[in-house]
């Protein structure tokens, strides 16, 4: 894997300065920018997720009702890959489709302003969303977690217990008679 991606980057290298050579002496043309992998940027997925998905599945992806489903938890989105995701937000889910839960559309892109003009720069909206939707889920996933060790841990129970108790109880109390 990783000798893999040397790989990649020096073919990227070799490409890139091979294009300089070309260009070089001509003055007309501006130097070719490196084409650099588009990185998913987590703070435009959240704005995306606002202006796109939030009026249906809610302000924390906890659903509306009769709008869009909770997205928290949901395994529909845990288990696919990110561009399996990106292709069903690309598309939607259609009222009639067979796979359709609730008989209501989900629409492609959501109401994300400008989609369907660009595949390109659509995929890479899609892969900020995607991107927030997984930050998204690992976030409630560890307050989950947080929650269940709370609950099981015996630790924790005496502690809260034993802080429930009034500071200046008596260490042994006096039998009732
Ligand atoms: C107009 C309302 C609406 C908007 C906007 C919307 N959705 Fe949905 N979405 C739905 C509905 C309704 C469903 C459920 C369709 C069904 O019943 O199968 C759904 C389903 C989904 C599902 C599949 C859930 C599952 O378990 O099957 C995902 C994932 C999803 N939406 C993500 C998004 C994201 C991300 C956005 C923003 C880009 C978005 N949605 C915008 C209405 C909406």
């Amino acid at each position: 894997m990783r000798s893999k991606t040397r790989w990649i980057v020096a073919a990227v290298v070799l490409v890139g300065s091979s294009m300089w050579g070309c260009n070089k002496g001509d003055n007309a043309t501006a130097p070719p920018v490196a084409k650099t992998a588009f990185v998913p940027d987590a703070d435009a997925g959240a704005m995306l997720y606002k202006s796109g998905c939030l009026t249906c599945h809610g302000s924390a992806g906890q659903g509306m009702l009769h709008q869009g489903p909770d997205l928290r938890r949901d395994p529909f989105i845990s288990k696919m890959s990110d561009s399996d995701l990106i292709e069903f937000l690309r598309k939607g889910r259609p009222a009639k489709d067979p796979t359709n839960h609730s008989g209501i559309a989900m629409p492609a892109g959501g109401t994300i302003p400008g989609f369907g003009e660009d595949k390109q720069s659509d995929t890479e909206t899609l892969a900020d969303v995607v991107l927030f939707l997984r930050n998204m889920q690992a976030k409630v996933k560890q307050q989950d977690d947080l929650k269940a060790a709370a609950h099981h841990s015996p630790t924790t129970q005496t502690l809260t217990s034993a802080s429930t108790q009034p500071v200046d109880a008596p260490v042994t109390a006096p039998l009732k008679q």
